[in-house]
């Protein structure tokens, strides 16, 4: 049934396929078929998916609540921890209030329908992640798409169009092409227009700062970075799964738009609530991500020091700034070519190909768990390439 589209995804280059690894940990080893790579496609940014206080905490809270959280949150799937975790992330986040997804795709799908309803606008980044392309699709409101980054193009696009509420919706941090969101000038807007309007805070800004929490802004994420204000009209939204090395996702907000997700957003309602020994692993990776700033700042040092040589070798490496450095070496064939150089001086990056992006790229991410020697070993590789 399904053959000839499958045959076309082989002759294009484009079948995708599962390889799944023996090794524990991501951040910067890889063992997959009985070989170690050095990996350079993990988002656990800051190492801490194995981290032993983490592995300790997920241990203790087994103990105590066993494996499965048995229902929804609104029902009796919930624990002290979860309610921890989201007084912590409010706190962290400068926001009055915040609550669990089950992941950053759910939290997205979930939310942006429950946040832009029929007769509203959503403003979308045209490079927006495909859960909030699928969130925005979700949404009854009218999607309106600007060109990614353009202030211009999309400050033309809001004064044209007319509704109840306005959502802009964008990605901190692109999480394809690592570059970062103006969002000082996106946020600058939503303050002048809002302050032009009879009704308070009709223009939304939702942010994804899945790539941004734990990375930019001493780890804050986008907003700390960029020195903005967690004002009434932003909404947050972030993933424990990256430089976390957790699993799930939050939204903070102000606490009327936590009190509407909880009675309108679908998958928090109808969806089994996260395990407590995952929240708990959550709660110990904030703390460590609060109480050692020095990760942050390796992960930087190691971002720059590939960043360069990445640069130096004259490498095309689109917009990228920060640990995320796509490198486009031609069309998907070579690409994937590429990716298999790379593979045999076994460091581990796999080709990233349409439809994800339309531009066929090797999609370096670097992490503070790198040593210079891995770093180099893979500035090597590519000199060789
Ligand atoms: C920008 C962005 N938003 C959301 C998600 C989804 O997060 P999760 O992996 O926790 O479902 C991702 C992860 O791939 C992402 O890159």
């Amino acid at each position: 049934m399904f053959s000839d589209g499958l045959k076309k995804l082989i002759n294009d280059n484009l079948l995708r396929i599962i390889r799944d690894r023996e090794s524990g940990s991501t951040a910067s080893r890889i063992i997959i078929d009985g070989e170690e790579y050095i990996n350079f496609s993990s988002n656990d940014y800051l190492g801490l998916a194995d981290h032993p206080l983490i592995i300790e905490a997920a241990k203790r809270a087994i103990d105590k609540y066993g494996f499965g959280a048995g229902a929804s949150r609104l029902l009796s799937g919930g624990t002290g921890l979860h309610r921890e975790l989201e007084k912590m992330i409010a706190e962290f986040k400068g926001t009055d209030s915040a609550l669990l997804f089950n992941s950053g795709y759910t939290a997205n799908i979930s939310a942006i329908p429950a946040i832009a309803d029929e007769g509203d606008v959503i403003f979308s980044d045209e490079l927006n992640h495909a859960s909030i392309v699928d969130g925005c699709r979700l949404s009854k409101a009218k999607k309106v798409i600007y060109k990614h980054g353009d202030i211009n193009h999309l400050s033309e696009l809001i004064k044209k169009e007319n509704g109840n509420k306005k959502v802009v919706i964008t990605d901190t941090v692109f999480s394809m092409d690592g570059d970062i969101a103006p969002l000082k000038d996106i946020y600058e807007l939503c303050c002048f227009l809002n302050s032009k309007l009879s009704t308070p805070n009709s223009i939304l800004l939702y942010i994804d700062d899945a790539h941004g929490t734990g990375v930019l802004g001493k780890g804050h994420g986008a907003l700390a970075h960029f020195n903005i204000k967690p004002e009434p009209f932003i909404t947050q939204m972030g993933t424990f799964s990256k430089a976390l090395g957790s699993y799930g996702a939050f939204i903070a907000a102000q606490k009327d738009v936590i009190d509407w997700l909880i009675n309108t957003a679908r998958g928090f309602i109808y969806s089994t609530a996260l395990p407590a020994c995952v929240i708990a692993a959550s709660i110990e990776a904030l703390r460590i991500l609060e109480g050692e700033p020095a990760l942050v700042e390796k992960l930087w040092q190691n971002r720059e020091r590939l960043f360069k040589g990445i640069k130096d070798l004259g490498l095309d490496t689109l917009l990228s700034q920060t640990p995320i450095i796509p490198v486009v070496v031609g069309d998907v064939g070579t690409t994937i070519k590429f990716s298999k150089h790379l593979i045999k001086k076994h460091i581990y990056a796999p080709a990233i190909r349409p439809p994800t992006v339309k531009i066929p790229r090797i999609r370096f991410t670097v992490t503070a768990a790198h040593t210079e020697k891995d770093i180099d070993k893979l500035l090597e590789a590519l000199s060789t390439a």
